[in-house]
């Protein structure tokens, strides 16, 4: 940039598709909105497919690319490893690249299993390196704000989370098995896809979790072998079928250490919501509460209001004073889901600049497995499950 000299993070991003494409799109714009003194650098893209990979370089404004994630790894001339590929391959590329001396950014769920996560874990910070893990909702300026609001005490204490993830993709039973739904490659369906950012939300704006009580449901046992995917559609490849062995839908009641009480579903089955991320929480002052789909907007009801004037009011998050907002457009000019990818780039290039992890880090990671394994476990045995239980067992303390 003209006149301007930044340091630079120079960043080697495996996997290219759906989450590829936002995080690509986060690292070409930060430095336009924020003016911090990181900035990234595309350095090199990866994926397995030559072809696939090359155009996406090309597409997307990456410098450079390779085939295999240990190579990109091995380069010198690359700061920050972001892993948005399948479940299953979190951990053993995130562990390298710790073990390489690089940083990590990670896509949600961590990993497949609590164990995996608590090894990922512990490689970041035996390697000294920053690390975060792609939660991006808590990065909505109204998210943000809610938190404020609690934080300052203008809801008093908590009472209630109602939190939901309604999507409805794979109603069709000629929907194809994605890897979404093969649990070698995704650990678990709905769960560790959805419920996992209600969890982490519910961890932000309410506290740590206690207990859990929950079950899950697989709708559609057999679905057609697929042929390619990306992100949430894909194509069958036959008649042939094979089997679902991950849950459609997944509930759950939570008691948390503050003594607040919640609802959790998520559900890939929900006809007519296709991205209802939407909670409610309630205090003794006051309740607020967002929907992914509106995102712009937090709705806010006081107690303290006069009598007949009382009801739930909508903010719109946009003015100079909410989180994030300045750095974008005058109030009201809203913005979009893939800005929500921008304001943690520009957490993560601050965590690096300055030498700490933001939260959601890799620690958020490893507590919010320990509450989707929880649930898991409580709806096998169906009974309730306290979270240090599922803790201790893993063999990690936290
Ligand atoms: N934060 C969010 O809101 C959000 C949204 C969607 C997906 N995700 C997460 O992002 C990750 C990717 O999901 P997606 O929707 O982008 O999937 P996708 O199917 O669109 O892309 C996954 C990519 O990973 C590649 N891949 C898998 N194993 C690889 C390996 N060993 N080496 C190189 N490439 C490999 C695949 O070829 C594919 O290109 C998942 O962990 C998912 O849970 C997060």
């Amino acid at each position: 940039m003209v006149g301007i000299s930044k340091k630079q993070v120079r960043i080697g991003m495996v996997g290219y598709k759906f989450m590829g494409k936002a995080h690509s799109h986060a690292y070409r714009d930060v430095a336009f909105y924020f003016d911090n003194n990181v900035e990234p650098v595309m350095q090199a893209i990866c994926g397995r497919n030559e072809a696939g990979v090359k155009e996406a370089a090309a597409k997307m404004g990456w410098q450079s690319y390779e085939t295999d994630w240990r190579k990109l790894i091995e380069r010198e001339d690359i700061d920050l490893i972001d892993i948005v590929t399948t479940n299953n391959s979190h951990a053993e590329i995130a562990i390298a690249a710790a073990e390489a001396g690089k940083h990590v950014y990670c896509e949600k769920p961590l990993s497949m299993t609590l164990e995996q996560s608590a090894r990922m874990l512990e490689a970041v910070e035996k390697n000294g390196v920053i690390h975060m893990i792609n939660h991006n909702y808590r990065f909505a300026p109204a998210v943000q704000f809610a938190k404020r609001l609690i934080q300052s005490g203008r809801l008093g204490k908590i009472y209630h989370i109602r939190a939901t993830y309604l999507q409805d993709w794979i109603m069709d039973p000629s929907f194809p098995l994605v890897w979404r739904l093969n649990k070698e490659v995704s650990g678990s369906g709905a769960h560790g896809d959805l419920a996992a950012h209600i969890v982490d939300l519910a961890r932000f704006l309410v506290g740590e979790f206690k207990e859990v009580n929950g079950m899950m449901e697989t709708f559609i046992k057999e679905r057609p072998i697929v042929e390619q995917s990306s992100g949430l559609s894909g194509t069958a490849s036959s008649e042939q079928m094979g089997e679902v062995n991950v849950d459609d839908a997944s509930i759950f009641m939570a008691r948390f250490e503050n003594g607040a009480i919640g609802t959790f579903e998520a559900t890939r089955f929900a006809g007519g919501n296709r991205n209802g991320n939407r909670f409610e929480i309630n205090g003794e002052k006051g309740s607020i509460r967002w929907d992914v789909e509106h995102m712009n907007n937090l709705q806010v009801y006081f107690h303290d209001d006069e009598p007949g004037l009382q009801g739930y009011r909508t903010i719109s998050c946009t003015e100079e004073m909410h989180p994030y907002a300045s750095a974008y457009w005058p109030a009201a000019h809203i913005i979009g889901y893939e800005h929500t990818f921008i304001n943690l780039a520009v957490e993560l290039l601050n965590g690096i600049d300055k030498g700490y992890s933001p939260s959601p880090n890799f620690m958020d990671g490893v507590k919010n497995q320990a509450v989707l394994e929880a649930v898991e476990q409580s709806a096998s045995s169906r009974q309730w499950v306290s979270i240090s239980q599922v803790q201790q067992s893993s063999e990690y303390s936290m």
